[in-house]
Parts: structure tokens; sequence; C-alpha cells
């Protein structure tokens, strides 16, 4: 028995939200399967893009996503102050770039819709793209440019997080996975899965793509999430090549970090749990990074990965008490997990600490799904 908040899964979520929990004086105990960071949060690109990301029936999750990349910087400073470890966060923006007519069309379309919301978005010919980013291909048909969008390293970013909720005073358990979760108003509980009963004051269920599989939810409790896979490959930078802005081309998205990472992405597959890397998968994601910014030709391939983007039925997370007492959910951050971590862990940390559901949180309760069995955004 402890009074300890109990968090399922060391990712972005669970690391962020135990930080903001420890550093107010909240003691948590932490538990993660394997080594913390080391899921879906470490493959990831680290953009941090709600006007290039927005969606045309996505406007409650825009708002949410403008809402934490306001909170960016802040968390970024708080992080890396607590740790020692530098984010590499960067501000040069987003170039969403065209090189044929459909896709030109396309964009405009999206330009259009950016404009509507009031973004803050600006319709470049090819050559002032160029201006922006001398890395563009020469040909490119249009570009829109999104300054406000910016990025991290995300491999930075968990080695961050692990540090400071450790500094912090956090408990982390490490290759600890846990089997079950044991509801109860007053003292709710984990079950790892070498059979330890740990109670606690909370648990928070923040374990990715894999927080359906966690027994002892009854189905209106379980979260449908489903596994969306994105293949990606890590070229090494080489002067003179040096490219500065995130390019998304119609068919692939070039993020660079300053420490010579440029993350190449993304596919996105509906396959399961299959985390398989395939030469289509590259084989797309070379020639729509080669045909937006042809100088990577000569990069070398450092390294090829997949990883699963844990998506909702809507596409948007699950945030907030279930149908289980004692279980809050902080899971179905699909797309925008990186992105989405601030305003996730300050709002579940604030629900821990006061029992008061922000306004921040009211749309993504995990309660509105009638038929939470299914994960699927068709069932
Ligand atoms: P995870 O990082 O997967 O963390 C969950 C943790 O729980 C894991 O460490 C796992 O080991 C642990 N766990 C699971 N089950 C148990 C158990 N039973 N017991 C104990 N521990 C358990 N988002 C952005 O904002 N910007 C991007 O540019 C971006 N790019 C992406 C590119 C790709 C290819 C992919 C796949 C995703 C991308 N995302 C991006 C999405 C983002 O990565 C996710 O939304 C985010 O990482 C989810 O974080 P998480 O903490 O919920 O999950
Ligand atoms: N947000 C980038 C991706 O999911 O690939």
């Amino acid at each position: 028995m402890s009074n300890d908040v109990l968090i399922v899964g060391g990712g972005t979520v669970g690391l962020a939200t135990g930080f903001e929990l420890v550093r107010k004086g909240t003691p948590v105990t932490l538990f993660e399967k394997g080594k913390a960071g080391h899921g879906t949060s470490w493959q990831a690109a680290g953009m941090l893009a709600p006007d290039a990301e927005i969606g045309f029936e996505e406007l409650e999750l825009y708002e949410l996503n403008r809402e934490s990349l306001r909170r960016w910087p802040d968390f970024a400073e708080r992080v890396e102050t607590a740790s020692g470890v530098n984010v590499d966060y960067r501000d040069e923006g987003t170039l969403i770039v065209a090189d044929d007519r459909d896709s030109a069309e396309a964009l405009r379309r999206l330009y259009e819709f950016q404009e509507e919301q009031g973004l803050n978005v600006e319709w470049l010919t090819g050559e002032e793209a160029r201006k922006i980013e001398p890395f563009v291909a020469p040909r490119l048909s249009a570009a829109v440019y999104a300054p406000s969008d910016h990025q991290v390293d995300n491999r930075q970013l968990l080695t961050a997080l692990r540090e400071a909720f450790v500094a912090e005073g956090g408990t982390l358990h490490e290759e600890t996975p846990v089997a079950a979760v044991a509801p109860d108003e007053a003292t709710p509980a984990v079950v790892t899965e070498d059979g330890t009963r740990v109670e606690g004051k909370e648990v928070v269920v923040a374990a990715g793509v894999w927080s359906r599989d966690l027994d002892g939810l009854t189905p209106d409790a379980q979260p449908p999430v489903r596994p969306v896979k994105g293949q990606m490959i890590q070229l090494r930078r080489e002067r003179p090549f040096d490219l500065q802005h995130v390019i998304r081309g119609p068919d692939a998205y070039l993020a660079p970090k300053s420490s010579g990472r440029i993350v190449v992405g993304a596919t996105s597959e509906e396959m399961g749990f299959d985390t398989t890397v395939t030469a289509g998968g590259l084989y797309d994601l070379l020639e729509g990074a080669w045909e937006v910014v042809p100088g990577i030709y000569d990069l070398p391939v450092d390294d090829t990965w997949a990883g699963l983007r844990p998506a909702s039925r809507d596409h948007a997370p699950l945030l907030g008490r279930t149908a289980a007492p004692g279980v809050i959910m902080a899971t179905g951050h699909y797309r925008h997990g990186i992105l989405l971590t601030p305003v996730t862990a300050e709002e579940v940390a604030t629900l821990v600490r006061t029992g008061e559901t922000s306004d921040w949180l009211g749309p993504f309760a995990p309660t509105r799904f009638p038929n939470a069995q299914s994960p699927s955004p068709t069932a």
C-alpha cells in the first residue's frame, strides 16, 4: 500500500505526467515494461506542427494542439533545467511543398482552409520557398510556409524526461510490465506480471498503443486504441548539405535535428502490431523525400525503423477519468503525442491533484465512445 500515484507506461506521456506531479510534491511510482522512453515516442519525428498537420474535421483537436505548442517553450525549459539535458527545441517553421499540378491543387485547398481558420501561413512560389530554404527542389510548383510550427529532438526529449522525473524524486521501475489494473475508488492498484500488487492513490494508464492490453478493465473502460504503423528512415547530415526547416512534401516529410540526424517519414499503415520495415515503404519514403529535397541523394542512411501510433476511433486522445473507479486514461495521442505532451501532462496532473477536469480535457473524455470495445473507426 502506498500513497503514490501509479503510472503505467514510461513514454512521453507517462514520464511527463509523472514529472509534472512529482515536481509539485505528489509522489509517483511509474512502471515501464522495457526501458523508459523507448516505445512509440522514441520512433517519432518530433514535429510540433499544429498548423501544417491541421485536419479538415479536427478543429477541437487543433485547439488542443495549439494550446500545447503555446506551452512548449516553458515546458522545455523546465525539463532541461531539471535534467541538464538539451531537448533541441527549434522554431524555424514548416515548409509544406507541392511538386506537381495535383499536389499544388491539394496544397491550395489546405492553404484556403488554414486561412479561413486564421492560421499564420503564407503562400509562396517555388522560388520564394527556396529563399527561405535553399535545399528544396528548384522545380517546386508552390509552397506554404507555417512559421509558427516548431520541433524538438524527441530522443533527446525522452532522455531528458527520464532524468527529470527521477531527479525530482519519482520512482521508476523499468523492465516491470504491468499485467492488470485493479480499479477501486479508494485504493486502486496495479498488478505486475510477477504477481506483485501495488496499491496507490490513483492509476494513470499511459501505455500508448498497448493501453488496451491491460487486464482488469471492463469493456466500457478499455481505451479503443489501435496501432497505425509508420516506417521511418534516418539520414545523416553531411555538409555542405544543411537543411534547416521541416519540409513536408506530398509523400514524405524531412525533419532535420541539430545533432545531424535527419528523420524522413512516414508511412501510415493499418497493419496491427507489425513493425516490419519493408522495401516498398523505404522506396516510397526515399522517392518522396528526394523529389522535394534532391540533395539527400548522397547522404548516408543511418537507420530505419517502424513505430506504432496509438490511434483512437476519432484520432483524438483519451484524457481523463474512465468508467473504472480510480483509473485515469492518458493515451490515444496518434500523430501528435510529442506536440501534446505539455498540455496532457499539466492537465492530467491537475486532474489528479484537484479532482477537477479542466476545460481542456473535457472534450477528450475517454467515456465519449458509446462502444469502446472496438478500436476500429468503422465499428
Ligand atoms: P509510448 O511512447 O509508446 O509510451 C508507452 C510506454 O508504455 C512504452 O514505453 C511501453 O513500453 C510502455 N508500456 C506498454 N504496456 C505496458 C505495460 N503493460 N506495463 C508497463 N509499461 C507498458 N507525434 C508528434 O507530436 N510529432 C511527430 O512528429 C510525430 N511523429 C511520429 C512519427 C511516427 C513514425 C510515429 C509512429 C509517431 C509519431 N508521433 C508524432 C506520434 C507520437 O510518437 C505518439 O503519439 C506518442 O509517442 C505517444 O506517446 P505515449 O507515451 O502514449 O506512448
Ligand atoms: N506526426 C507525424 C507522423 O505521425 O508521422
